[in-house]
């Protein structure tokens, strides 16, 4: 059997200023996707990491007065820490003032001199620095005397320099017929439309190195030129898996990657610049990008100016991570424009994990404690009733497996807390209360049947509350090993006698003035 291999990625990030909740957002997306396809039998390779060049960061390290590699020394690691706060199961974090990712990048230049696609000129037009990217005169607004961006809103600075190009313009053909042949290679399906219609309209050559500063990888055959942040940065995704190595097992095994999550504002580099970018360098480009949505606060884009941050750590510290990961994934819907509040947070940890999910594994747990000595109680042949609800998952699995792979989450997670009020009914239906005093065999047996949902249900939930359900496993003497999609099936993976493990709650609920 071919090895089932998946690469997914998340953007690299700037590291200037304090992580926000876009962050945590984009690298909690990839997670789920990332610890789902590990539990689905595949070797999942999952990279995240900084992107460290250009002159947004050379102008923050300034203002910082600090040398620019040593305030990207010091940001990495907060950046670094924040994988290890959001729980994240990626392989490896990249920098981008790493060799390797040194050497990539200049392969990648070299390749794409060689082939004719980069010739020098002169370069004048809009520039934001914030965005690192070259605006049109049409993409331009002024507002009260200064220059922004259309769509970001950042300012705009006037640039007129030598500079290097990429021939973008001869690759519009080619990229159209790429998104043609390959009809999911950008979703949702309105950012492909987004982005087959900007590009019909033709393109212009890019810019792709500049001379006014210095803090970058240097143009190979002309060092007083610095390569283009985006060109750089994007590369990112190759350096991992030590291109130009390419006969290496980790670029073997993982290019073309099969998903690039981003955000809907870095689409143009992802869906249009990268596989030009790699058509050129006769690279494979990857499988898909998928362009998430904004999270907004109260409806509002989130602003240090209107002050309704929500910040990811301080939620951490409120809340739990678990209960972050979860809010994020539920509550916003993934390719669309999210708001997010407190309010909402609250309710959402109070309605699906305190009194659905929790409340399941809660009143299962501690009637087990008191009418069974805590041991996992030995089933007798499962009815009808206990059939169809073990049945209801399982017949799902490929559904579920198909939305995973069409980054349908919300209605992943939809039918898995279906599944948990349905487990919830069946008790309540059940009554094993009462059939303690009537029918011990049969109590046993509908208790054993609800250990099996909350098995199954914690599989599936594992992927966005992964913490959670280590120590539900850990509570059913389950291991490590078996947290896997396959044993959804396993309808005996439970060992009856052995003793269910006291601990905390695991979902508290919130109160409303807390
Ligand atoms: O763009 N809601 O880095 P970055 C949702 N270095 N997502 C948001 C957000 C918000 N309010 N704000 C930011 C970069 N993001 C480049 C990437 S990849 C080769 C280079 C998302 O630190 C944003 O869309 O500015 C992007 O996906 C990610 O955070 C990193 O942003
Ligand atoms: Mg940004």
């Amino acid at each position: 059997m071919p090895e089932k291999n998946f690469y997914i990625t998340t953007p690299i990030y700037y590291p200037s200023g304090k992580p926000h909740m876009g962050h945590a957002y984009s690298s909690i997306i990839a997670d789920v996707f990332a610890r789902f396809k590990k539990i689905d039998g595949y070797k999942a390779y999952f990279l995240t990491g900084t992107d460290e060049h250009g002159l947004k960061i050379q102008r923050e390290a300034k203002k910082n007065n600090k040398d620019p590699k040593k305030f990207c020394d010091e940001l990495s690691i907060t950046f670094k820490n924040l994988t290890k706060t959001l729980n994240l199961s990626n392989n490896d974090f990249i920098r981008t003032t790493e060799k390797r990712h040194y050497d990539s990048v200049k392969e990648i230049w070299e390749r794409l001199e060689k082939s004719g696609d980069i010739y020098l000129g002169k370069y004048s037009g809009w520039y934001s620095v914030s965005d690192e990217a070259y605006y049109d005169e049409e993409e331009i607004i002024d507002e009260n005397g200064s220059k922004k961006s259309k769509t970001s809103g950042s300012k705009v600075e006037w640039v007129e320099e030598e500079s290097y190009f990429f021939k973008l313009s001869a690759w519009s053909n080619k990229l159209l017929k790429f998104y043609q042949e390959n009809p999911k290679f950008i979703l949702p399906v309105s950012r492909r439309n987004e982005v087959v219609n900007f590009v019909k309209k033709g393109l212009k050559d890019l810019s792709v190195s500049r001379t006014s500063f210095s803090w970058g990888i240097p143009v190979p055959s002309n060092k007083k030129h610095i390569i283009y942040v985006w060109l750089d940065a994007l590369t990112n995704y190759i350096s991992a898996l030590k291109f130009p190595d390419t006969e290496n097992k980790l670029y073997r095994d993982f290019w073309p990657a099969d998903l690039h999550i981003i955000g809907k504002d870095i689409l143009r580099f992802h869906a249009i610049y990268w596989p030009a970018f790699l058509l050129a360098a006769k690279i494979k480009p990857p499988k898909r990008v998928y362009g998430h949505g904004w999270i907004l606060s109260d409806e509002k884009k989130m602003s240090k100016s209107l002050g309704n941050i929500l910040d990811p750590l301080e939620i951490i510290k409120d809340y739990g991570v678990d209960q972050l990961r979860y809010y994020l994934i539920k509550e916003v819907s993934l390719g669309n424009d999210g708001s997010i509040s407190l309010e909402n947070l609250k309710n959402c940890i109070n309605n699906d994990l305190a009194n659905n999910f929790g409340n399941l594994c809660q009143r299962v747990f501690s009637f087990i404690d008191k009418n069974c000595d805590s041991k996992i109680p030995s089933p007798d042949k499962f009815n009808t009733r206990d059939k169809e609800l073990s049945d209801e998952i399982i017949k799902k699995i490929s559904d579920l497996k198909y939305m995973i792979d069409n980054q349908e989450l919300n209605s992943y997670i939809k039918e898995v807390i279906n599944f948990s009020f349905n487990s919830n009914k069946y008790f309540n239906d059940l009554e094993p209360w009462k059939l303690k005093k009537t029918n011990k065999v049969r109590m046993n047996t509908v208790l054993y049947c609800i250990l099996n949902q909350i098995k199954s249900i914690s599989i599936l939930l594992y992927p966005i509350i992964p913490s959670s359900i280590e120590k539900i496993f850990d509570k059913l003497n389950l291991k490590k090993e078996e947290l896997n999609i396959e044993q959804i099936k396993n309808l005996n993976l439970i060992v009856p006698g052995k003793i269910i493990k006291k601990s905390n709650i695991l979902f508290k609920k919130i109160d409303n003035d807390n």
